[in-house]
């Protein structure tokens, strides 16, 4: 099977407050950005990278794709300044209706390629497929500091990406979120509101968007342990 994947890298990372764009930062003398286009260059299902980025940021990345050998960016679009506007910019630049496209956060370098393969699989049967876990922790709704339901935590999952989606359902998705100016937290809901099915396939704990300072030590012991 194949598949494309749009990469949004395009944030500015101020909860993880580096000074600069996160994705930088480097783990094991490598920018977490190049772990994360290091996973699609050797799946061999992977065809192509498209990458959304910053333009102030175009030269540096460019440099980085070239001196690390990642062969598989063919394009390398602007962003906007939410994560919705960054994804469909990128979409846009997708012609097929129905390949896959693979959506995955440039902040997630630790996600595991068989994972990937089963989403594929799901997305070209059902139409779109997200990676998730069980959450670990009691979620209790609060209002005004006081607690107003403790929700019943076998139907909660913690969604994560790469979401994957036959591209004429992820495109309709995104042009009708625009059109109705609706901002989702992650592409799935967009495909939700529309009225499809979306499929969760069970991913694992170390596939964790690395979001704050914390996130780092993690990553850190993660990467080591899989280069040795
Ligand atoms: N992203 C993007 N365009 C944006 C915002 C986010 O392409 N306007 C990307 C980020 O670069 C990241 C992914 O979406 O790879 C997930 O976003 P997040 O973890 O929230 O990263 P940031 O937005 O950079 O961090 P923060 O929210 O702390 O500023
Ligand atoms: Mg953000």
């Amino acid at each position: 099977m194949q598949y494309k994947v749009i990469i949004p890298a395009a944030g500015m990372g101020k909860r993880m407050g580096y000074g600069k764009n996160k994705l930088f930062i480097p783990i094991r003398h490598t920018p977490i950005i190049v772990h994360t286009l290091a996973i699609f260059e050797k799946d061999e299902w992977c065809k192509e990278i498209i990458l959304v980025i910053n333009e102030k940021e175009r030269e540096e990345i460019e440099s980085l794709i070239q001196s690390y050998e990642i062969t598989k960016v063919s394009k390398i679009i602007n962003g906007g300044s939410e994560r919705q506007q960054s994804v469909y910019a990128g979409l846009k630049t997708v012609n097929g209706d129905e390949e896959i496209v693979l959506i995955h956060d440039g902040a997630r370098p630790m996600v595991n390629i068989a994972h990937i393969r089963k989403l594929v699989q799901e997305a070209s049967l059902k139409g779109a497929a997200v990676l998730g876990v069980p959450v670990k922790d009691t979620i209790k709704k609060v209002k005004d500091g006081i607690v107003m339901e403790t929700i019943d935590r076998a139907t909660l999952w913690s969604i994560q990406t790469p979401q994957a989606f036959r591209a004429s359902v992820i495109k309709t998705a995104h042009e009708s979120a625009e059109k109705d100016r609706f901002l989702g937290t992650d592409d799935a809901s967009l495909v939700e509101r529309i009225g499809q099915n979306v499929i969760i396939i069970e991913g694992d704990y170390e596939n964790i968007k690395i979001t704050t300072k914390e996130d780092l030590f993690f990553a850190e012991s993660l990467l080591s342990k899989r280069k040795t």
